[in-house]
């Protein structure tokens, strides 16, 4: 997720257990190959063998809508050591929709079969092209000739965002529309949207059909999720737990990060995690105007 789930929070949240892979924040492309240092940036798993620090799988994503172009970086993402390729035909921005990429492409069926197409045959045929759609632009229309010239064009999964771009992040998911996909579709489908809790994947495979989820949000809010869906344990971590983990990534962005990024990283976090934690929500409160990083760190140590 793009400015939220960067490399910092993947290696959290993965060593948390019970991701089978993860994709990193789209690569934008425009019309010509990018240099390593692209892929790099980011992606940095790439120089640790295309894993998280716990073994996790990264899988580049990129978003464009010129064949070629995206054809040459897939290619080199995975020379690079990427676990397969995601396409990103989600992407709801304004920015990125005005020059045809993300979810504008959702308009134009054959323009997702050309480039999942030419993805796909720039890579070796063992290498997993996955593409990440919603159920469309304005409306549902042309949802099943979207998923079919995915499949057609040639990837080998398929996750799908159960809401229109129109809908923006607006609850509900509609779970039940990618029940419609599952059944046009011979490729595994992969459910995602609005999966807060263990019960809420049990609503989304019972009315979706597909045990295959990708968690957004909800693992950043609860970041044991994906484990706890694997051992179907309800429980929320204790908050202590979950505040160590919040000291670690203040430790690992310190290093990393410029010092004017890192209150603003460390805040969108505690933002995400106070929607469970109450704690979480009386740290906000203490920290949300404070910029200086001494008292930030003190202040994660107490609560
Ligand atoms: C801040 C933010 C950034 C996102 N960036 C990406 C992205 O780069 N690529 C992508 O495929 N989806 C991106 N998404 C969409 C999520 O992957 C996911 O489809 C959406 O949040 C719904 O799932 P959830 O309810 O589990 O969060 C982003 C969402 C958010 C909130």
């Amino acid at each position: 997720m793009e400015g939220l789930a960067d490399v910092h929070l993947r290696r959290l949240l993965t060593a948390q257990g019970g991701f089978d892979w993860a994709v990193s924040e789209f690569v934008r492309v425009v019309d010509r190959a990018y240099p390593d240092r692209v892929f790099y940036n980011i992606c940095p798993e790439l120089l640790n063998g295309g894993k998280t620090d716990c073994g996790t799988p990264i899988r580049v994503q990129l978003l464009g809508s010129d064949s070629g172009a995206m054809a040459e970086n897939a290619r080199r993402a995975v020379e690079l050591g990427s676990y397969g390729i995601d396409i990103n035909f989600g992407c709801p921005s304004k920015t990125v929709n005005r020059r045809q990429g993300g979810a504008a492409m959702l308009k134009e069926p054959d323009s997702l079969y050309r480039i999942v197409n030419a993805v796909r045959r720039a890579l070796p045929q063992q290498i997993t092209v996955s593409a990440k759609m919603r159920l469309g632009y304005d409306d549902v229309s042309l949802m099943l000739d979207n998923a079919c010239a995915i499949e057609a064009g040639g990837a080998t999964e398929m996750t799908v965002h159960a809401r229109t771009r129109l809908q923006g992040y607006a609850p509900p998911a509609h779970w039940d529309e990618l029940a419609r996909i599952k059944s046009a579709i011979n490729i595994p489908l992969i459910a995602n949207g609005d999966i807060w809790t263990v019960e809420d994947y049990h609503a989304c495979v019972a009315t979706s059909g597909t045990t295959d989820v990708m968690l957004g949000r909800g693992a950043v809010r609860s970041p044991d999720l994906a484990s706890r869906i694997r051992q179907n344990k309800m429980t929320e971590a204790q908050w202590q737990v979950v505040r160590h983990l919040l000291i670690d990534f203040w430790h690992d962005i310190r290093k990393t990060l410029p010092e004017k990024d890192c209150a603003g990283r460390l805040k969108q976090w505690v933002n995400h995690l106070r929607k469970v934690h109450p704690d979480a929500e009386a740290l906000w409160h203490e920290i949300r105007t404070e910029k200086q990083w001494p008292k930030l760190e003190r202040l994660i140590e107490a609560a």
